[in-house]
């Protein structure tokens, strides 16, 4: 596992956003799964910006999304379908036929995730999976307490998730969707190589638990430390906690 401290929002946004790039460089076919949230917004905006600058060319690689909600418009502006378009879809040249997130409002969201399952299948493993880590540990929607051997299905999300999701729903958590459909922990762990982001003090915990504690699916993300090509792109506040050594590049 590599750690990256990020010193400022800008060396934290080109970091990761060059991991992407490399990536894709190497191969321009390449398979990214990709996270929402807050974390990644950086991110992408540093993406869109080397795409238009003409240094990276999405136009050959294909993209899965982790999750989406269920049970909303996929024009609701907290879909994450809508997050994506916002931050990355709409402003690259990514072939819509190889963007790839579940439905939000399938008519049987247990045929939509066993889809999705299949749809991994047969284009997966992801070279690289990006991902975001939850307070209470989740990656994805994998909640404490999934087995590490879970696959692509609907899950139920936490109270503590949908208290933390609450904002891009008008602040209610009782608004927030109930449930989702989640890429499970087993595929996850498939990708060549996983981009793990996480920032702010409110993230030093868990990431000190999923990192350097005990692995134990009560921590979704401490499963990470089973995998052989994890970097992680902190910044002070949420690597404050980490005794892990710290790489440069
Ligand atoms: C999003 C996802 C979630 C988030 C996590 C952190 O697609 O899968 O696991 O990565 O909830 O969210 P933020 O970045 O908003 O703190």
């Amino acid at each position: 596992m590599k750690l990256y401290v990020a010193r400022s929002a800008e060396e934290w946004n080109r970091l990761t956003a060059q991991i992407v790039r490399e990536v894709i460089e190497a191969k321009p076919d390449a398979v990214l799964g990709l996270a929402t949230g807050n974390t990644p917004i950086g991110m992408y905006k540093e993406l869109v910006r080397m795409y238009k600058a003409g240094e990276i060319d999405f136009s050959r690689v294909r993209t899965f999304n982790l999750d989406e909600y269920l049970g909303i418009d996929p024009g609701h502006p907290a879909s994450f379908i809508s997050f994506m378009k916002q931050h990355l879809f709409d402003h690259v040249n990514i072939d819509p036929d190889r963007m790839h997130i579940p439905k939000a409002n399938p008519d049987d969201p247990e045929a939509e995730a066993a889809a999705y399952r299949e749809l991994l299948r047969t284009y997966g493993p992801c070279d690289l999976q990006v991902l975001g880590i939850g307070t209470n540990g989740h990656i994805g929607f994998n909640e404490p307490g999934t087995s590490f051997d879970s696959v692509t299905s609907v899950v139920e999300l936490h109270e503590s998730t949908r208290k933390a999701n609450a904002p891009a729903f008008g602040g209610d958590p009782a608004n927030v969707p109930a449930r989702a459909i989640t890429v499970g922990i087993s595929e996850i762990m498939t990708a060549k190589k996983i981009l793990l982001l996480a920032t702010g003090a409110g993230k030093a915990d868990i990431m000190k638990a999923a990192l350097e504690g005990e692995v134990t699916e009560q921590v979704p993300a401490s499963v990470l430390q089973r995998h052989d090509d994890v970097v992680v792109v902190c910044d002070e506040a949420a690597a404050s906690r980490l005794e892990l050594p710290r790489s440069e590049r």
